[in-house]
């Protein structure tokens, strides 16, 4: 199932309104003007898809082709780590390494998605009584209050609404909720804004991730559900996908960086320093590994190990949680595989552990495969360009 469903900035219905009366106004025009009002519903549809991530900025541009997309424009940008960073400084960073990159590439006047996920905002499947879409708008605060851990007043909601469903003899609606913080959201925007953009879709990154697999991971309509982890470095987003259906949609606060800080402890080392670790160390899970590392006198490999596998023990029983829940909810219900993304998920035997510990294939997701012209992104960044890739496949009618 793919939701169109996302924060609509309002000046997206301003500018769609001053674009419809420039088209009129253009098609009115002598036919050499032709040219304009093409280019002005290319900007609109090209959207520039921004995934901001706390360690690395995710760009990627992407143009439709007769048999898919093509890969037009693409940026990594890693922002340098400090542990004691404000929210305001790490601000200034990303913005100032977007600004770089959109003068570098030429790119001015774009429309552009960026997403969120995290402790500033919520998803939740909810039942509301049965409503009219417009009727559920008017009243989502009131509606909303008892599902969420936030001041109604502080936060935006977004809802899309699922089915009918009969609960205590009622009928009642299903609906997936998103309510995020403003300041998250109007951080965002300010982000977008500050670098010359449009901000035209504040999207939620588990929907990112879902628009891509729904269009891109044919194993998300086979049998059987399939448990998606996208491991970044500040948060895991977790989904459980079954029968073309999400049925968990959860963020986890370990990650990447939980694991870097694992070993800078265990290590007493600076964080250049644990983080080249982590890159080049793998989990030694079983005995075997570490009774040979041991016998080996590979005493900082084991360290390292140890470290490694204290955080990955409590995301594990995390994950758990929510596939037991998943489990929990229907007796025809398993996890058939699971599939791996973001920039942690190449923590080296990570994939093995994960598959011993769920008893089901484990594999690592590419979302570049299927986008031409897109070798020019190295393999081993693929994983993390999830998020952006989902973004950049947004479609019009994903948000008007
Ligand atoms: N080869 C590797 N081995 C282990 N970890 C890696 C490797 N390459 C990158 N990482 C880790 O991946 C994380 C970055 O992943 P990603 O780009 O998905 O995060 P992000 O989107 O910036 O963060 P978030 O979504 O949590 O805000 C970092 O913690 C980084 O240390
Ligand atoms: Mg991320």
């Amino acid at each position: 199932m793919e939701y169109g469903f996302l924060f609509h900035i309002k000046e997206t219905a301003i500018i769609k309104a001053n674009l419809k009366e420039k088209f009129a106004e253009i098609a009115k025009a002598a036919s050499g003007q032709i040219k304009r009002v093409k280019s002005l519903i290319e900007a609109r549809k090209s959207l520039l898809a921004i995934d901001l991530g706390n360690y690395a900025i995710k760009i990627a541009l992407l143009s439709p082709t007769k048999t898919g997309f093509s890969l037009r424009s693409w940026g990594y940008l890693p922002l340098e780590s400090k542990p004691e960073e404000s929210s305001e400084e790490k601000k200034l960073a990303t913005l100032n390494a977007l600004r770089a990159f959109l003068i570098q590439n030429g790119i001015k006047n774009k429309y552009a998605a960026a997403s969120v996920s995290g402790n500033s905002m919520i998803v939740r499947y909810v039942k509301f009584p049965l409503l009219t879409k417009s009727e559920l708008s008017a009243t989502i605060a009131t509606e909303a209050e008892p599902f969420i851990p936030f001041d109604v007043n502080d936060v935006q909601f977004g809802f899309h609404i699922l089915g009918e469903a009969v609960e205590e003899g009622q009928k009642k609606m299903e609906t997936v909720l998103v309510a995020a913080k403003k300041e998250i959201i109007s951080s965002r925007v300010e982000i977008l804004q500050g670098a010359g953009l449009t901000p035209s879709i504040i999207d939620v990154d588990s929907f990112a991730l879902e628009n891509l697999f729904t269009q891109f991971d044919s194993s998300a309509a086979e049998p059987g559900g399939t448990l998606y982890l996208n491991i970044g470095h500040s948060v895991t987003n977790l989904s459980i996908i079954d029968k073309g259906n999400t049925r968990v949609v959860r963020d986890i606060f370990t990650a990447g960086q939980t694991f870097t800080r694992a070993i800078m402890k265990a290590l007493n080392c600076d964080l250049i320093k644990a983080e080249s670790l982590k890159r080049s160390h793998a989990l030694l899970f079983d005995s075997d590994q570490k009774d040979v590392a041991i016998a080996e006198g590979r005493k900082e490999d084991v360290a390292i190990s140890d470290a490694l596998m204290g955080v990955l023990k409590d995301l594990t029983i995390e994950v758990h949680r929510s596939v037991d829940f998943f489990l929990s909810q229907g007796s025809d219900r398993v996890i058939s595989r699971i599939v791996l993304m973001g920039g942690s998920a190449a923590l080296k035997n990570l994939d093995r552990y994960l598959s011993l510990e769920f008893k089901t294939p484990v594999s690592v997701l590419n979302p570049l495969t299927a986008i031409e012209n897109s070798q020019s992104i190295p393999e081993e960044m693929a994983p993390a360009f999830a998020v952006a890739i989902g973004l950049a496949l947004r479609k019009p009618n994903d948000w008007i």
